[in-house]
């Protein structure tokens, strides 16, 4: 059973806690400006079809679209900082080292903007270029055919192979870098405490670190102004906005 409750009681059970696991989504950058992806106005899958944009198969079919869109969320992406939430959670590593790990679903590195350490990064990161197909032979060092040397264009491509590159996030149909994810298994399967933040619950494996907490004997606390896929999850829910709830929750 959950309820919605108030900050706290949550915080009463953060300073119990000895290891606290945070998963966060789009809403954790929305006060930084960044859109979400399933709000139904403003959200990006609300403009734009997935399918036609964060797929291997989209990137084949039509590469400087898909090249296109990224380097404009990029441009959008690029100014952007850290609110008091990032902040909120970065500080309170610093004052309880080891204690609390960040997870994250979004691809923008606000969490590293704002000094998390150790942030697990499920879904890549924008500002990274990855070659789209592993190189064939051997174009430069130990094979791999070097990024910083692609041919400018959009995509950028390699002038050995014609290898593309892409962006290094992950997309639809994807796997999420295997270390990462272990490492996020592990801390929401030892945590005490999880909290979701700014997350819908819809995209899967991230959405299923939640139950492993919860099936691991942690707490499960959902902040998210609006319901999410995981709120039958949680023991509780607090509806409101990231960059007000972590500074009040992890005042200590
Ligand atoms: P969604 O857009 O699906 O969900 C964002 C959530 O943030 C919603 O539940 C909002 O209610 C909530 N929200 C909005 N503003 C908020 C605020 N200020 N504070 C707290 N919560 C707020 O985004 P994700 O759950 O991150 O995948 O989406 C998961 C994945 O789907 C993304 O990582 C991306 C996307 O396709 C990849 O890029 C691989």
């Amino acid at each position: 059973m959950n309820s919605i409750t108030d900050i706290a009681t949550v915080r009463v059970w953060l300073r119990d806690a000895r290891a606290i696991a945070v998963l966060t989504g789009a809403g954790m950058s929305a006060e930084s400006g960044v859109p979400t992806f399933r709000d139904a106005q403003t959200g990006l899958w609300a403009k734009f079809r997935p399918e036609e944009l964060a797929t291997e198969a989209a990137f084949r079919a039509d590469p400087q679209r898909v090249w296109d869109w990224y380097a404009s969320r990029r441009e959008m992406m690029k100014d952007v900082r850290p609110n008091a939430g990032h902040v909120a959670l970065a500080e309170y590593q610093q004052r309880h080292p080891g204690r609390l790990t960040v997870i994250t679903q979004n691809v923008d590195g606000l969490h590293q903007a704002a000094g998390s350490v150790g942030t697990l990064s499920l879904h890549g990161n924008i500002f990274d270029d990855i070659w789209l197909d592993p190189c064939a032979g051997a174009h430069g060092f130990g094979g791999v055919c070097d990024v910083s040397r692609a041919q400018p264009g959009r995509p950028p491509t390699c002038a050995d192979c014609g290898n593309l590159l892409r962006p290094g996030v992950v997309w639809f149909g994807e796997m999420l870098p295997a270390a990462a994810l272990a490492a996020a298994e592990d801390a929401a399967q030892t945590c005490d405490l999880l909290l979701v933040v700014g997350t819908s619950g819809a995209v899967w494996p991230a959405a299923g670190l939640a139950h492993t907490a919860r099936q691991g004997g942690a707490r499960v606390v959902v902040v998210n102004p609006e319901p999410s896929e995981l709120d039958g999850v949680a023991h509780a829910l607090l509806r409101a906005r990231a960059a007000a709830a972590l500074p009040a929750l992890l005042a200590d």
